[in-house]
């Protein structure tokens, strides 16, 4: 009999698998090609305070092993999401994670703290749509020029200690590798009273058109994903769970069921999954099946038995 079962904050997750924040809309797409309530969870498209529009100009390349994206955090808003996504997210059967994100940290605490009145209505109804929070703390901190709020921990520290006392929901918080000090990072979401974190968000990088001599991206630089990143988010994620107590939800470039085991044995207590949605739509059925294959061969019933085994 294998169990592939676990939980952070107390929220289940029958299985380590989780579609990551912006390659998997809010499950409405993928959910018409197959049942994703196999899945163990899905992290929403990155939402804000108000609406998005996103960036102009193009905003995804191909690299090799891997994409650029540019996507600017297009979306309609946390008011929109709560009403026009979360009554259809109220009858799925993973767990269901909010991405918020934020230019300033009043943008921050407002989305957090609708987001925690949504859900404090709906639990007396006996509903439920949003069982935890995912603060992406990668976006860019308009009050400091731009630089994202990811970069320096000190700064971090007060957006992830606002949204704390901004809601009761179960908080994780998504890291970016472009932290100046990854590990700290993390250490600080612990001390600020975080649930969890997940790691890794995109590597800042970059393509030039060389006949137009300028930037493929109207904003400079590009998030890059996929399989390119996936050793060294590996190597990040395995300093991040030695350093913390916390569950980890490890992401970066996984593509393969041995993929899924490599991040676990490095200690996380669930994985995400992103570009390689856009590769095989039907990834998230594919890796559940083949994570359940492995365990069976293998003579593993447990993901205890191999999580953090390193
Ligand atoms: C097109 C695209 C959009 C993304 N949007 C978000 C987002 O809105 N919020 C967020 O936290 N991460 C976002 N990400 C980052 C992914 O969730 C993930 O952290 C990253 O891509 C690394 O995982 P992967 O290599 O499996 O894609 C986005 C990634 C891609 C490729």
């Amino acid at each position: 009999m294998i169990d592939t079962s676990c939980s952070i904050a107390g929220v289940a997750f029958k299985n380590p698998i989780v579609m990551a924040s912006g390659t998997f809309g809010f499950g409405k797409e993928y959910g018409a090609l197959y049942d994703i309530n196999k899945l163990g969870g899905l992290s929403g498209k990155g939402l804000t305070l108000h609406l998005k529009a996103g960036n102009d100009g193009i905003r995804v390349a191909e690299t090799a092993s891997g994409m650029l994206n540019s996507v600017g955090l297009e979306n309609p808003g946390v008011a929109a999401f709560l009403q026009e996504e979360c009554p259809r997210w109220e009858s799925l059967d993973l767990a269901r994670i909010a991405n918020l994100g934020g230019n300033t940290i009043e943008e921050y605490v407002e989305g957090a703290r609708l987001i925690d009145e949504d859900a404090a209505w709906r639990a007396q109804a006996g509903r439920q749509a949003v069982d935890m929070i995912e603060l992406n703390i990668s976006c860019p901190n308009v009050k400091a020029g731009g630089m994202a709020y990811g970069i320096n921990t000190e700064i971090a520290r007060e957006v992830v200690r606002q949204v704390r006392g901004a809601t009761t929901l179960p908080l994780v918080v998504k890291l970016s590798p472009n932290a100046e000090d990854i590990v700290g990072m993390a250490v600080m979401c612990q001390e600020e009273g975080a649930d969890g974190v997940s790691l890794i968000n995109t590597f800042s990088a970059m393509k030039i058109d060389i006949y137009k001599r300028r930037s493929m991206f109207d904003n400079l630089y590009a998030g890059l994903s996929g399989p390119a990143i996936k050793p060294i988010a590996l190597r990040m994620v395995h300093q991040v769970c030695r350093a913390v107590t916390f569950p980890v939800m490890g992401m970066g470039g996984i593509s393969s069921t041995e993929d899924i085991i490599e991040f676990i044995m490095a200690g996380a207590t669930v994985i995400q999954v992103g570009t390689h949605n856009f590769v095989q739509m039907r990834a998230g059925e594919q890796l559940v099946a083949g994570l359940e294959a492995f365990m069976e061969q293998e003579g593993i019933s447990s993901l205890d038995e191999i999580r953090g085994i390193l």
